[in-house]
């Protein structure tokens, strides 16, 4: 049975083995998918070790995704772009392909919940790991406007300089945001401290759509706080984790999986 895992620290929590296991009986695929444990200071053996071992693929999370990047032979361009990787597929000639698949994940996400996200002018909240995997994919969609607000401001602004050969990015402080925008995307981990960015609450008006990359068996803080001010619609990320879940199995076994329901299975699971 074609062997699949993924690879983090911590790595207990992780939902991936229940999605990609749903993934495989819909699709009737024979595999097995398996969450993997591996020392901070050993990722690179534990990868070898799997691939060794007769592995086919495997994702990668929190906090091997740049360090993979590095160890892998081949990366996909938006791989490149991204400059971290969630999967790795060993081809047919016995090499490692490194590719990224969170900002499609992300697009293919809020075209569920949005019709089209051409012309819409989009904030990008937070200038971590979590944002620079998505930009590229963003712009892919023909956004109007693009702008990446960070706490600390220069992070941003290299960000957004890294990406502005492809499109206009600009870079903001928090507490220099004007909008108005049609989209608010946050990145930033501050919903796991409890906390929502400190940007202008006069941002959020009744005809904008907010995403919050992280999701929880209760709405997230950062989505509550504009749910309140009236936002027209608060979405969280559980689905990208499905969707960019999706993407990873379609790169491995060549079928394009649906997620729809796997997201409502895992929602029902998380409470
Ligand atoms: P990830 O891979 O999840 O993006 P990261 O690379 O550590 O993790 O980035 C975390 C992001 O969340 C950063 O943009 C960080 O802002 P700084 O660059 O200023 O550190 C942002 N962040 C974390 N906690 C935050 C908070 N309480 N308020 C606002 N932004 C926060």
């Amino acid at each position: 049975m074609d062997r699949y895992a993924v690879f983090g620290n911590p790595i207990s929590h992780s939902k991936s083995p229940f999605i990609h296991t749903l993934f495989a009986r819909q699709t009737q695929q024979l595999m097995r998918y398996e969450a993997l444990l591996a020392p901070l200071d050993g990722f690179s053996q534990a990868l070898a070790q799997f691939f060794a071992a007769g592995g086919k693929g495997c994702n990668v999370t929190v906090p091997f995704k740049e360090q993979a990047f590095g160890l892998v032979q081949q990366l996909s361009p938006r791989a490149k772009l991204a400059g971290a990787i969630n999967t790795i597929r060993l081809t047919d000639d016995g090499v490692l392909l490194g590719d990224n698949t969170d900002g499609a994940g992300l697009v293919q996400d809020l075209l569920l919940h949005i019709p089209s996200l051409a012309g819409m002018r989009i904030l990008l909240l937070g200038a971590g790991g979590a944002a620079r995997g998505v930009v590229g994919p963003l712009l892919g969609q023909q956004p109007a406007t693009l702008t990446i607000a960070n706490r600390t401001l220069v992070k941003a602004q290299q960000l957004a300089a890294h990406f502005s050969s492809l499109a206009p990015v600009s870079a903001c402080a928090f507490d220099e945001l004007a909008g108005p925008f049609d989209l608010i995307i946050n990145s930033t981990s501050a919903s796991l401290a409890g906390e929502v960015p400190p940007i202008p609450s006069g941002l959020i008006h009744g005809d904008i759509a907010v995403y919050d990359m992280m999701y929880g068996a209760s709405e997230t803080c950062f989505n509550q706080w504009a749910r309140e001010l009236g936002a027209r619609a608060c979405i969280d990320g559980l689905g990208m984790l499905v969707c960019q879940a999706a993407e990873s199995f379609m790169l491995w076994r060549g079928i394009r999986p649906g997620t729809k329901q796997v997201i409502s299975e895992l929602r029902r699971n998380l409470g």
